[in-house]
């Protein structure tokens, strides 16, 4: 499989250099991500542009090595019968519906969860919620050890749902690379109104935690063709971080 085909870059413009250890280790842009904070619920904090060209494009390529079997990108059967739309590669646990399990997909071992990940998603818990911190469910002792990449190509959507296969209540830290989406954050009772949609842009930061937990939430539509080029990436990826709770 030629690098390009992990994503559907037909260019194969991005990911020229090989990702290594260090390569998701550059961090947000530094103070610009405060700029636009909001809180689209009690809980959720939404920082706009908290990684620069640099760090997305350093994500996007640790994301193709991650993508590469064995434990790659692979597509999901729910257990209804239908496939998703997106295909996810899972870091440190496996996800499939609906738990965590150490063997990926094909049968491999899954692979381990990248330290670097964890730095950045304590960074964005620490970013995120500031003085209120200690006020946050899990988030001062947060201990992520699982990540979920998501791509999403033309077309692909996720259903409303709430993250609850973790046993632990800490925040959800979610990075957007790629197309711009529609993202809707909904309650934590219903998977109807009330719900905030949200459009979320290549390097925005997205946590939720506290309250707004076990929100339902999902992604409604992609939207084609808005990902800055020089990414070199065809479609939208999405990487959310979280604390599984499974212990070692
Ligand atoms: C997810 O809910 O797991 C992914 C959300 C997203 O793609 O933004
Ligand atoms: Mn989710």
């Amino acid at each position: 499989m030629i690098q390009g085909e992990l994503f559907g870059d037909p260019t194969g413009a991005a990911g020229g250099e090989e990702a290594s250890d260090s390569s998701a280790s550059s961090g947000p842009s530094g103070s610009s991500g405060v700029l636009g904070r909001s809180e689209p619920a009690p809980g959720a904090v939404l920082l706009p542009g908290w990684l620069d060209l640099d760090a997305q494009l350093r994500l996007v390529a640790a994301c193709r090595e991650w993508a590469r079997p064995p434990a790659g990108l692979h597509s999901v059967r729910m257990p209804t019968g239908g496939m998703m739309s997106v295909r996810m590669v899972s870091l440190g646990w496996h996800w499939y519906p609906y738990g965590y399990r150490r063997v990926a997909e094909d049968g491999a071992p899954v692979k381990p969860f990248p330290p670097e990940l964890g730095r950045l998603a304590r960074q964005a818990v620490a970013e995120a919620y500031g003085a209120a911190l200690p006020q946050v469910a899990g988030a001062a002792s947060y201990e992520p050890d699982v990540a979920i990449v998501n791509h999403y190509p033309h077309g692909a959507k996720m259903g409303l749902h709430q993250d609850r296969d973790e046993r632990a209540d800490a925040p959800v830290v979610s990075v957007s690379l790629g197309d711009r989406c529609v993202f809707r954050l909904g309650n934590t009772e219903t998977r109807t109104r009330p719900w905030t949609d949200l459009e979320l842009s290549s390097g925005d930061l997205l946590v939720f935690g506290g309250p707004a937990r076990f929100a339902y939430h999902g992604v409604v539509r992609t939207l084609q063709g808005t990902a800055d080029p020089e990414l070199g990436l065809v479609g939208r990826l999405n990487i959310t971080v979280r604390q599984s709770g499974m212990g070692a």
